[in-house]
């Protein structure tokens, strides 16, 4: 549910959410008054020029909603930089996905010397402030491309693909969808249906004693993993983010689901306050990223928690190169690993997944505590 203290918006920006409203609601009287939460979640994060993504917000960092990894220090970037660089052959490329301010970008940039690094983002605006930033040391792609050798990554980009939300009931499935009423958004059921409702049926969820149980579909994610596996020819796909596998993801103990919007560092449970505005996501089931990364003809290659991956990976090393005596430095550094590595804060909830094809030594990050087989 959403906290009653929210900042409101400035007029401007409560004038553009109004504007996307004004879509939202023209789709509706198009659609007999119900749309998808997935269509829902596509159009207030990515409906050109107003959807959250699409438009001006500020988004990232202090001043934005949310402060991702890459944000918080560069000793993200550079232990990543060393599981990228054992992977890599010579010619190969990197194909980020979602760059966001670009800052991942800049400090792999530095660390791969020399490199071909390619983005994929969706958001002209973030796209435009990535040029700004990175220039012409990448390549923006419009789509993907047909074939690929080397490493693709994605922080933080899954939870951004809009979610269908399901509603597991004793009278059967219900989808969840959004109608207008009394002039608000609101939740809408009806029965689930076509291919919403198959891969429904393929989870085992245990309705509790209030008789629902909510939760999610990454129908899309499922489906970028099946494309990016049809171009991977040689090389690695890294998608990291918070998430569970699927048997956590649908336990028992979750049956509100795992819908979180992010405004101005709050987080709560309001998918309709302020659309366009605020960024709406959902966790990562990993164990179908990774169904549908072996349905495309991908391995796994690796499934550990953010703090044993980056740990595998060195961070600890990069932290004690840091010179203690230098407090401006050493400081934030220690900061930001504590916030990377702990189980209260990125740890453990954010995880690292690994598919590939053609590779066949094991990763560096994966070397302790994989957890492929919880998959
Ligand atoms: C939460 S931000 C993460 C940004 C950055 N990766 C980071 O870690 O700071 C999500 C990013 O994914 C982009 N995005 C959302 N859906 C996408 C998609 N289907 N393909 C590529 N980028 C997408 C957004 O525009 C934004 O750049």
């Amino acid at each position: 549910m959403r906290p009653v203290e929210l900042p409101l918006p400035d007029p401007q920006a409560l004038a553009a959410s109004r504007a996307l409203l004004g879509r939202i609601a023209a789709e509706l009287g198009a659609s007999g008054n119900w749309i998808s939460f997935a269509r829902y979640m596509e159009l207030a994060l990515h409906e050109p020029g107003l959807g959250y993504y699409a438009a001006g917000a500020r988004k990232l960092g202090a001043g934005g909603d949310f402060v991702t990894a890459p944000e918080l220090s560069p000793l993200f970037a550079r232990t990543l930089a060393r599981q990228i660089g054992e992977l890599l052959e010579s010619g190969d490329a990197v194909l980020e996905f979602g760059a966001g301010s670009g800052l991942l970008a800049e400090v792999l940039l530095s660390e791969l010397e020399g490199v071909k690094y390619e983005i994929l983002e969706t958001s002209p605006e973030l796209r435009e402030r990535q040029q700004q930033r990175l220039g012409n040391r990448v390549q923006w792609l419009d789509r993907l491309p047909q074939k690929f050798r080397g490493v693709m990554l994605a922080n933080e980009v899954a939870d951004a693909m809009p979610v269908h939300a399901l509603a597991w009931t004793r009278d059967g499935i219900r989808e969840r969808g959004v109608c207008a009423n009394e002039g608000q958004l609101a939740w809408s059921d009806r029965a689930a249906q076509g291919a919403v409702l198959a891969a429904a049926r393929e989870i085992d969820v245990a309705i509790p004693p209030s008789g629902r149980y909510e939760s999610e579909l990454a129908l899309f994610a499922r489906a970028w993993m099946r494309s990016l596996g049809r171009f991977l020819e040689r090389g690695a796909i890294l998608v990291i983010d918070y998430g569970f596998p699927g048997r956590e993801f649908f336990h028992p103990q979750r049956s509100m689901g795992t819908l979180a919007c992010h405004y101005r560092h709050h987080v709560h449970g309001d998918p309709f306050f302020v659309p366009g505005l605020q960024d709406i996501t959902a966790h990562v089931d990993f164990s179908a990223l990774g169904r549908a990364a072996a349905e495309a003809g991908l391995k796994v290659l690796g499934y550990a928690s953010q703090a044993q991956f980056l740990v595998n990976c060195g961070i600890t090393d990069l932290l004690a190169e840091e010179n203690p005596a230098d407090a401006r430095r050493y400081l934030p550094a220690a900061a930001a690993a504590q916030k990377l590595l702990s189980p209260a804060e990125m740890g453990e909830l954010f995880k690292v997944l690994a598919v590939g094809r053609g590779i066949d030594a094991p990763l560096l990050g994966f070397s302790s505590g994989d957890r492929s087989h919880a998959l």
